[in-house]
């Protein structure tokens, strides 16, 4: 399980601006990965060309052995799941068959879900608390159940590679930590590669294995979380003071703001 993704010398820009400078990196198989940076500064668009949502206007991305170009759809679904940042679904489906949905790449034209489908459906829905949902039209429920229903679909999907953008912004504490719990155990145990985009820096700090720092489209930093997370390189990204030091109780590196440079 788990794949590489290499970003090679990728820019992108939506009209005249260049959104994406250049880009060029490595994202290691089975790693969990952090990209953080801060409003506007190209995370979304970053995960979406990773995604081949949007395709990069020079340079290309190699998932795995292969160009991400080559991949037919159900062949990139069948590697990839994606979370996409605002979770709006635009038909009312239940929540059980959002969920199904999840299965398709790996079912032939026309196959009906069998009973291992199922099984998967009705494990990752537990496993993501939304079990309880499942008769309930998709958009009937709240944000956060609904954020944790979109990711019960990319989990069963059982792809090699999860991203995830913001996926824990409309989760209470209780939910944050029991998504983030759930993506490291799958990337510990299935190898499963994790990219997420996370704006909360102690959740980036406490779950990635590496990070990258992105600011207004170039790549600031990318390394172990220690390397990324100090003071100078979030300083730099964010224009304020902060401190970075480690938690007494838990031994996690913890950022904490003290003000913004005037
Ligand atoms: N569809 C679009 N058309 C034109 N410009 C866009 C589009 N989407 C984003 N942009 C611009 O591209 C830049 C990067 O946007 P992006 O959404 O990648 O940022 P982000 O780092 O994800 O920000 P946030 O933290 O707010 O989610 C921004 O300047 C944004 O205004
Ligand atoms: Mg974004």
């Amino acid at each position: 399980m788990g794949k590489s993704i290499i970003v090679k010398d990728v820019t992108f820009q939506y009209s005249e601006e260049i959104i994406l400078k250049r880009l060029g990196f490595k994202i290691q198989e089975k790693t969990f990965i952090s990209i953080i940076g801060p409003n506007g500064s190209g995370k979304s668009t970053l995960l979406k060309m990773i995604a081949r949502n949007l395709e990069p206007c020079k340079g290309n991305i190699i998932l795995g052995e292969r160009d991400l170009r080559e991949y037919t759809a159900k062949g990139l679904a069948q590697q990839m799941a994606v979370v996409h940042q605002g979770t709006e679904v635009a038909y009312n489906f239940t929540v059980e068959d959002i969920v199904l949905m999840g299965r398709h790449p790996h079912l032939h034209r026309f196959q009906r879900e069998g009973s291992k489908d199922i099984a998967i459906v009705k494990e990752v829905m537990k496993l993501t608390n939304t079990w309880h949902l499942k008769e309930r039209p998709i958009n009937e429920i709240s944000g956060g159940e609904r954020q944790r229903v979109i990711i019960a679909r990319a989990l069963a999907q059982e792809p090699k590679v999860i991203l995830l953008d913001e996926p824990t912004s409309a989760l209470d504490i209780h939910h944050q930590i029991e998504i983030l719990d759930l993506l490291r155990r799958l990337n510990q145990e299935k190898d499963v590669t994790i990219v997420a985009v996370l704006h909360d820096l102690n959740l980036a700090a406490r779950y990635s294995k590496e990070v990258l720092l992105l600011y207004e489209g170039n790549m600031i930093t990318m390394g172990s979380t220690e390397e990324v997370i100090t003071v100078n390189h979030l300083k730099k990204a964010y224009n304020m003071e902060m401190i970075v030091d480690r938690n007494i109780h838990t031994g996690y590196l913890q950022v904490t703001p003290i003000s913004v440079k005037k």
